[in-house]
């Protein structure tokens, strides 16, 4: 009889898939209705020389019983969890949904270099409109009606006394008139001049600065502008200061920095010179100073200006200006 209820409760045991089921089996045998306890209450009913023997054997079989669920219970219980798991799992070794970013445009990240360099030398930031007055792109900068340099300029008129600023210099006017000296700032921003071909757009971006005090030398301003173009193509870059002109600076001079191309060897882009232009200087021409009030006596000063995008190119090596406003987005992606 008990090796009867042992061998139904294996089988039961056996086919026992979830917790749910596995209780059931509990109160089938376990349960006061159950098939153990309907055993013990048969014992008064069986001869007393046997019922200590049977009473030994149920107790026996209902330990074994007690032994085997819980055991099963934790099999189950580690089953569950594991298709828990398994249900839940994540696969981080997918890759993650593509976003394309968009990147900094050459010419903010060359300008935004060459601003950095100035302002570790102490300079300020100077803005001013794009749109300007004839008087301040050209008159107060000692270029009058007649002159000659106005015809170098290719300028946009607006109108009689309005156009498109040709160079950042009338900011110049503007930052002095503005200030009591010592002054030192530079003035980054678009420029126009109706040109184009490889080399020209009619937009395109120059960096002017201006410093003015006391005892200024143009050997300050070889100074600072060596230490530009050192820091900007590296310490061992040529530079050579050539004589020039320009109305608004006396003495004035063109710099030329070597060929960072061919090492000063001569190749295409410097034309076999070994040196490229990069800036215009000079030292302040007084009229400019007496045009914005400043004592001559007391002070003087210099001026140079760069163009952004021929310092870009020569940094990234491109040969064609108007790939900076083309907006392909192919070329965009390689800075
Ligand atoms: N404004 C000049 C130009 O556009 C550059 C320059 C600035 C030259 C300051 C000398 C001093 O060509």
């Amino acid at each position: 009889m008990v090796e009867e209820i042992k061998e139904r409760f294996f089988e039961d045991l056996n086919s026992a898939e979830d917790l749910q089921k596995l209780n059931a089996i509990r109160v089938k045998y376990l349960g006061k209705k159950g098939v153990l306890t309907a055993q013990l209450k048969l014992l008064p009913s069986l001869p007393p020389s046997e019922r200590p023997l049977v009473g030994k054997l149920i107790n026996e079989i209902k330990v074994l019983i007690e032994k085997e669920l819980s055991s099963k219970e934790a099999f189950l219980k580690e089953a569950e969890l594991k298709k828990q798991l398994l249900s839940e799992y994540i696969d981080i070794t997918l890759p993650g949904k593509y976003t394309p970013f968009g990147s900094e445009h050459p010419l903010n990240k060359v300008l935004a270099e060459i601003i950095d360099i100035f302002i570790r030398m102490g300079f300020s930031v100077e803005e001013g409109p794009e749109v300007e007055l004839d008087y301040y792109n050209f008159e107060a900068l000692n270029i009058p009606k007649e002159h000659p340099a106005r015809d170098m300029q290719d300028t946009f008129y607006i109108s009689d006394e309005i156009l498109l600023r040709t160079h950042t210099s009338p900011v110049q006017i503007r930052g002095m008139i503005k200030r009591t000296p010592p002054v030192r700032f530079i003035a980054p921003g678009k420029v126009y001049r109706c040109d184009a071909d490889i080399s020209h757009t009619p937009m395109f971006h120059q960096v002017e600065g201006l410093m003015i005090d006391e005892n200024v030398t143009f050997s300050n301003l070889k100074g600072v502008l060596v230490t530009f173009i050192h820091l900007m193509f590296g310490q061992d870059v040529p530079v050579r200061f050539r004589p020039s002109f320009f109305p608004f600076t006396e003495p004035s001079a063109e710099v030329d920095m070597g060929c960072i191309l061919c090492r000063c060897h001569g190749c295409r882009v410097c034309k076999n010179s070994g040196w490229l232009e990069i800036l215009g200087a000079g030292m302040v021409h007084p009229v400019v100073l007496e045009n914005v009030g400043y004592d001559t006596e007391r002070y003087n000063g210099f001026a140079f200006g760069m163009g952004v995008e021929r310092i870009a190119m020569l940094k990234y090596q491109i040969d064609d200006i108007r790939l900076f406003f083309e907006n392909d987005i192919r070329f965009l992606r390689q800075f």
